[in-house]
């Protein structure tokens, strides 16, 4: 077997990408190796959502140049792709500026990477960024395996053209898989060990897939079919837009208990003013209007969020809408970030951005106020009993890891058989980032 080595940067979607990609080079014999090393093969997943994406990129590719010679010197090859959000936006000029890199895979063409990967091994330098009118989905070989927790994604790319992303330059128009290619999907996932299915998008609340009855299913019809599935115990998904939080999706949220009280809603900022100018095209009380349904269909959901500070032209008044918000609503856990002007995108072509030390000033307080939150979130759960669904072996031996419905992770010490299963475990500590749990027979 041929060695590959898998580094994964971003976002979930990429998480899943890489796994796909290993799964469709093990035809080719490579089988996933723990180290850079001597790796025969080195895939560079990357993220282009903010900051100097490519800079860290040819960074680590620099670091990689040494392992690479030493491999030649050996008389071995090392065969350095770069793929996903930065490969899609920088082409073939990463050959040009890497000279260590090989190939160039986009995140819509990479069922091709054997071929890619193929030539690369004789010498050639391949680029493949297209967006082929093929479904990568319907090319690569079926999974195989699967954790107890795994991804599955159902939809890509993005329509909204909100004015500080990249998204809809790096993966492309909005697409939904068909019904069925997801069911089936799901079914081999479940066949092979998965219990909870997150499924994933860049703006998974829009999918509309070609069902099996020749109409087009939102996301809680397909929610509801998935929940049929009967091994399958937990549905998540992510990462959705407040706008397409249709009422099917929160009547889902009520009916269909597999379906976790745990919902990921980034509002990005609670400025009305700013909210027009990012092109979310919902308004600050739209979305508290959102999340009232959503508590009424399911009292105990709990909330989570991305934010950006500093946008172009965001002022005091706007970043403390944005406080009053968080206020408000109440997270259980968040993400907030610094807005980082993306080259191409209308808002970083704006003359209004706000100087570095405000924003880092604003993130400050915002972070303060949301881990205030997510402590006061978790310090509740002390005593309880909660659900969790055991994932892995824990850190110390005899225990388990898991999650809570509410993506809390949860270890306790348990016997191996329960690894994949949901037990009932009492919350002795609330610990910095998890839940220390007893299960109540080994309690008595
Ligand atoms: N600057 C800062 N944060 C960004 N995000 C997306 N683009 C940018 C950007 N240019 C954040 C948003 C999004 C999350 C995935 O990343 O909050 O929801
Ligand atoms: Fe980017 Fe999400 Fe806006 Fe789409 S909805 S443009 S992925 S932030």
């Amino acid at each position: 077997m041929k060695k590959l080595f898998v580094k994964t940067y971003g976002c979930q979607m990429n998480v899943y990408d890489s796994a796909r990609m290993a799964e469709a080079l093990a035809p080719s014999g490579y089988a996933l190796a723990p180290a850079p090393d001597d790796a025969d093969m080195i895939l560079l997943n990357t993220c282009h959502i903010r900051e100097k994406a490519a800079e860290k990129l040819f960074s680590d590719v620099g670091r990689l140049a040494p392992l690479k010679a030493r491999k030649a010197r050996s008389g071995g090859r090392m065969v350095v792709a770069v793929a996903g959000c930065v490969a899609q936006a920088e082409g073939g000029e990463i050959l040009r500026r890497a000279k260590s890199v090989d190939v160039v895979v986009g995140p819509q063409s990479y069922h091709r990477l054997p071929a890619l990967v193929a030539a690369a091994e004789h010498g050639a330098r391949p680029v493949d960024t297209e967006f082929p009118a093929e479904s990568k989905f319907d090319r690569l070989p079926a999974r195989g395996r699967a954790g107890v927790s795994a991804f599955l994604s159902i939809q890509e790319g993005c329509d909204r053209f909100c004015s500080f992303c990249v998204v809809p330059y790096t993966r492309g128009a909005e697409s939904s898989r068909p019904v069925q290619a997801v069911l089936a999907e799901a079914r081999d996932l479940v066949a092979h060990g998965a219990r909870e299915l997150t499924l994933l998008g860049q703006n998974v609340n829009a999918y509309h897939g070609a069902a099996p009855d020749d109409g087009v299913w939102g996301l809680g019809r397909l929610i509801r079919a998935l929940a049929e599935i009967p091994d399958l115990l937990r549905l998540r998904y992510t990462t959705s837009h407040p706008a397409d939080m249709d009422d099917a999706l929160v009547v889902a949220h009520r009916d269909e208990p597999k379906l976790m009280p745990f919902l990921h809603l980034p509002v990005q900022s609670g400025s009305d003013r700013i909210l027009r100018a990012m092109n979310r095209r919902h308004s600050a009380d739209a979305y508290r209007r959102t999340i009232d349904k959503l508590r009424a269909a399911r009292p105990e959901i709990a909330l989570s969020s991305d934010f950006i500070v500093g946008f172009p032209g965001e002022d005091d008044d706007d970043f403390a809408a944005t406080l009053a918000l968080v206020r408000a609503i109440g997270f259980a856990q968040a993400f907030s970030f610094k807005y980082s002007a993306r080259p191409g995108t209308p808002a970083a072509a704006r003359d209004d951005q706000v100087p570095e030390p405000v924003k880092a000033e604003r993130l400050a307080a915002l972070q303060a106020l949301l881990s205030e939150q997510q402590d006061r979130f978790n310090a509740d759960f002390a005593g309880r009993a909660v659900e969790v669904l055991f994932e892995k072996r824990g850190r110390h031996p005899g225990q388990l890891a898991g999650r809570s419905p509410w993506l809390q992770p949860v270890h306790a010490a348990a016997p191996a058989a329960l690894l994949g299963s949901i037990a009932t475990v009492r919350v002795a500590a609330v610990e910095p980032n998890s839940l220390a749990g007893v299960l109540p027979e080994v309690a008595a």
